[in-house]
């Protein structure tokens, strides 16, 4: 697919009447030696102004990095961002109902009984991390990611919760959900028998529609001591529904192109895949989730503590007044007709799969970069060949379950494979095939307006944002390295133009 395609399909030469052919002009050499080149576009520009220049560098791996005046423009404001959150444009009317009402639900607060004033839900813990969907998934609208105030301070505290604060929270840094990477053993120290599962920060303990339960929460403080806990921050939601119709066989396909650049650089990759029934898992830091539905039932447990049709066994073997609901405590509602007679699961899941993913825009990216510094931008992003991981474009299948979904180029910027980043990044947690360093190419689509990167969101709007994501890509083992040392080499104002091209997104 040429350069000048993948953009037409973005909508980029939509929105910049002159974008296309100030491309088409532009060399797009696809030859390793040539990254380091300047390409005489955008030269002339400054986009860093002398009070900010030379404080972006340093990452927060502590490995080498070398110093650039380059700096993450930070995430969009102002109108541009305002369709985010949409659902697809052609939906039905009926098929627009079942959004809504999946959206009321993904926002709805559960409380332990429903009783709760404003926390209608049912069926919270009696363990989680947060008690609606859309707390977490908030940023910068309802399906996103982690909002600039962590929520999870409020819910720990919800109607009388007694929970002390896990000493890794900020209110000013991502939700976090926590793996412990190892079992422990008895007198204190680590053991080599794999854990990897989730422990929930927070309990029921105290709250008021829980009289008379009492649980601990695990201790989080030990377990940062002994360094035997990892960090996972929520993934955005818009366009999932593309991403589930993507055939496997586009993952296949896309994952064989360009076999010989790849092996040079030393990329290589594969699909996590579902140990039931051997096709492409796709959803999470580690592609370790198959559908949204499935998603959205572990979720719903996991996050909430709320048992469902797909997890109906609370999680910590609960008994007495820790145990105050019949499970599963979401289920289908028989009586009722329409969207109603779902269960919260499903209404999550059809909610989730009508988000139109995220509008790229020139519009609202802080320090106003020029339409032609993020056309440069993109241009780089394959000259150095971070496309080889972050494919641009994938096409969906012919869908049954809505037209919207059917054959619809998903611009997403993921080959949906997992690959070894290295030391730096590993986490020692193994999700299917998906090993301790291996992650999912995350999708860019949507970075424009997110504030924390990467999987633990070591990469904040403190720390370099964007730029130390990039970074963070280089350490011992990372199959990114060959092409990290060629965004190295970049010059400052290239580096920048791939910055404001990825604040665009
Ligand atoms: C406490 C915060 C929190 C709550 C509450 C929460 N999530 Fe998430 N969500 C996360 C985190 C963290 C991840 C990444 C998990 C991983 O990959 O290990 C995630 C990932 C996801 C994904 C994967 C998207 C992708 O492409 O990778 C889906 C789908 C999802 N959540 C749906 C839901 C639904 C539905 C609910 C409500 C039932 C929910 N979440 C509640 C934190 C949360
Ligand atoms: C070898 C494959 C590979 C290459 C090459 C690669 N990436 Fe990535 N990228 C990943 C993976 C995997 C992640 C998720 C890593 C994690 O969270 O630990 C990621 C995450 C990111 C993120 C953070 C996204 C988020 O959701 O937090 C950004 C930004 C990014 N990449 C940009 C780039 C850019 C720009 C380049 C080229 C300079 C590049 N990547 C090259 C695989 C790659």
């Amino acid at each position: 697919m040429s350069i000048k395609t993948e953009i037409t399909r973005l909508g980029v030469c939509l929105s910049v009447p002159f974008g296309c052919a100030l491309l088409i002009s532009t060399s797009i050499t696809t030859n390793v030696g040539a990254a380091g080149e300047k390409n005489g576009s955008a030269q002339q520009q400054s986009f860093v102004t002398p009070a900010h220049s030379g404080t972006s560098s340093g990452g927060s791996q502590g490995h080498q990095q070398s110093p650039t005046t380059a700096q993450d423009p930070g995430p969009r404001v102002g109108a541009a961002i305002r369709t985010t959150g949409s659902p697809l444009s052609t939906l039905s009317p009926q098929e627009l109902q079942f959004f809504q009402d999946g959206l009321a639900r993904f926002v709805e607060i559960d409380s332990v009984k429903g009783g709760a004033p404003g926390e209608p839900g049912t069926g919270l813990g009696p363990t989680y991390n947060s008690n609606s969907c859309g707390s977490c998934h908030a940023q910068p609208a309802v399906g996103g990611s982690s909002p600039t105030l962590n929520p999870q301070f409020a819910a720990g505290a919800d109607y009388g919760a007694t929970n002390s604060m896990p000493p890794f929270l900020t209110i000013d840094g991502p939700v976090l959900e926590a793996r412990f990477p190892y079992q422990m053993n008895s007198n204190g120290t680590v053991s080599s028998v794999p854990d990897g599962g989730v422990h929930d920060l927070f309990t029921i303990s105290g709250r008021n529609d829980a009289p008379g339960c009492s649980m601990t929460q695990p201790s989080f403080a030990q377990m940062m001591q002994v360094k035997n806990i990892i960090f996972r921050i929520p993934t955005p939601v818009f366009g999932a529904g593309l991403i589930e119709n993507i055939p496997d066989s586009a993952i296949y396909a896309n994952m064989s192109n360009n076999a010989g650049l790849k092996q040079k650089l030393g990329i290589t990759g594969h699909p996590n895949l579902s140990g039931n029934d051997g096709t492409v898992t796709r959803f999470g830091w580690k592609a370790q989730n198959k559908s949204l539905q499935i998603f959205a039932g572990e979720a719903y447990n996991v996050e909430m503590g709320v048992t469902n049709e797909l997890f109906p066994e609370e999680r910590s073997t609960p008994s007495g007044t820790c145990k105050p609901n019949d499970t599963p405590e979401d289920t289908t509602n028989f009586p009722a007709s329409g969207a109603a007679i779902n269960s919260d699961v499903v209404g999550f899941a059809i909610f989730m799969r009508f988000l139109a993913p995220p509008a790229p825009s020139m519009q609202g990216i802080p320090g106003n970069p020029s339409p032609r510094s993020i056309a440069n931008g993109l241009v780089l992003f394959s000259q150095i060949h971070c496309d080889m991981c972050h494919t641009p474009v994938m096409q969906t299948a012919s869908s049954s379950f809505a037209p919207a979904l059917s054959n619809r180029n998903a611009a997403l910027f993921s080959d949906l494979l997992v690959h070894h980043m290295g030391t730096g990044l590993a986490d020692n947690i193994s999700q299917g095939a998906a090993g301790p360093d291996e992650f999912r190419t995350a999708p860019l689509w949507g970075l424009g307006q997110r504030i924390f990167f990467l999987h633990d969101g070591r990469a904040t709007p403190s720390n370099g944002g964007l730029l130390t994501a990039i970074q963070d890509h280089a350490s011992s083992g990372s199959e990114a390295n060959g092409v990290i040392n060629l965004f190295t080499q970049l010059s400052d104002q290239q580096k920048q133009d791939l910055l404001n091209f990825l604040r665009s997104l």
